[in-house]
């Protein structure tokens, strides 16, 4: 249970890279990341605009002096202070992820780092080797897998109560773009070019959430082929795709299927995985994140409420207020980096790996290798790609 006491003896020393005032996401890493006592949040260069993100710094209550105009000069600067940072959360648009984690990794930090990690596998090994020589923490914000529910069905799985798994069913098919958005909206538009999104629109922003979710849920299950269709509904957005489907054979038989879409016309997010055994299923969606359903064949189904004492243990260590009182995004995102921290803390003090799981360099890697195969099969036609 999380009551609010310290985890680790002093918080990590931590900075920002982007997550600006009007950015869509950097206020939920702030949230999470100042919760618990896990983060201090002592510098930053938080926007492409120098003076805007100056000004945003101060109103955090950041240290003019530590409001950098972009990212070298942060972690150059950082690097000559006593209290330097140990720690920067990078949540700027995809095409600079790789540049800023790798200077940040030479500047011997620990990273948060927005997905995609990067753009190409290549670029991804490159940044696992030097995370690896330099002892660093990377950790990849996937952060509905901190929701308490994911890690029920993962332990429900290994306890083999679905018997063997046949299928696995994802989907994050939301309708937020089903018209040419990015015309007046900037983080739309960055989105749909190439050298600002990569390979990907929908494959890399959406699809790769509930793929990370099965690699949590299902940690044996191994891609061994797969094959995917992808198309510019909206036909401006060509060659970035804004709805895809993917196939996936697994090793050892088992079928999976990802479609992702930012044109589902009336959803919100519509993220849902359902994992198939041959006696029972599994289903969990984001928009409601306290429940996840169990479906024996035969039997009536039954829901499963977070908080509740019949989860197993590994699905209530993190539980903060009980079941019934609903725990959201804030939430699993405050987990993940509670475990970033221990992680990184346990780096600091050259103690052997904290005891703690979360999506790291590895599902960063496994991440850009999914987008980098669905883009190869989709430009051959929706060819069979070996993993
Ligand atoms: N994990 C998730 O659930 C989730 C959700 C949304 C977005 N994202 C990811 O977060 C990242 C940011 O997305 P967003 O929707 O917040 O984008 P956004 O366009 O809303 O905001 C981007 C921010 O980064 C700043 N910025 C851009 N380039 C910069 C640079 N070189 N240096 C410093 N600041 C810079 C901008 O000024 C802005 O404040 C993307 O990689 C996106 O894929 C992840």
């Amino acid at each position: 249970m999380i009551n609010g006491s310290k985890r680790i003896d002093q918080p990590i020393r931590w900075a920002m890279v982007g997550g600006g005032a009007h950015s869509q996401i950097g206020y939920i890493h702030r949230s999470a990341a100042l919760r618990d006592h896990s983060f201090e949040l002592l510098a930053g260069a938080f926007d492409i605009d120098p003076a805007r993100g100056r000004a945003f710094g101060q109103q955090l209550g950041v240290d003019p002096d530590r409001c950098y105009p972009d990212y070298l000069s942060l972690f150059e600067q950082e690097a000559q202070r006593s209290d330097g940072i140990q720690a920067v959360s990078i949540a700027t648009p995809n095409g600079t992820h790789y540049a800023i984690t790798k200077a940040a990794l030479e500047a011997g930090l620990h990273v948060v780092c927005e997905k995609p990690l990067c753009f190409t596998l290549e670029e991804a090994e490159s940044l696992r080797a030097l995370a690896t020589a330099r002892s660093r923490i990377v950790g990849v914000t996937y952060g509905y897998a901190g929701h308490q529910l994911i890690e029920q069905a993962r332990a429900m799985i290994a306890a083999g109560e679905l018997g063997q798994v046949r299928m696995v069913h994802m989907q994050f098919a939301h309708g937020f773009h089903c018209a040419a958005e990015e015309a007046s909206n900037p983080a739309a538009k960055w989105r749909t070019d190439p050298r600002q999104a990569g390979p990907s629109y929908v494959l890399g922003d959406v699809g790769t959430h509930p793929l990370y979710l099965s690699e949590v849920m299902l940690p044996n299950l191994k891609i061994k082929r797969l094959m995917c269709s992808r198309q510019s509904f909206v036909a401006s957005r060509a060659p970035l795709e804004d709805n895809a489907y993917t196939l996936m054979e697994y090793e050892g038989g088992a079928m999976g299927m990802v479609w992702s879409s930012a044109v589902n016309a009336g959803s919100m997010h519509g993220q849902k995985i359902r994992v198939i055994g041959s006696r029972a299923s599994l289903e969990w969606w984001d928009e409601q994140p306290n429940q996840l359903r169990f479906e024996v064949q035969g039997q009536p189904a039954q829901v499963l409420e977070r908080g509740m004492n019949y989860l197993h243990p590994q699905a209530l260590h993190e539980d903060r207020i009980g079941g019934g009182h609903p725990e959201g995004l804030f939430e699993a995102w405050s987990n993940l980096y509670a475990r970033f921290a221990l992680a990184m803390d346990t780096a600091d003090r050259g103690e052997p790996q904290a005891p703690v799981r979360y999506p790291g360099i590895d599902a960063g890697v496994e991440g850009v290798r999914w987008v980098q195969r669905c883009v190869e099969s989709a430009d051959q036609d929706a060819a069979w790609v070996t993993y």
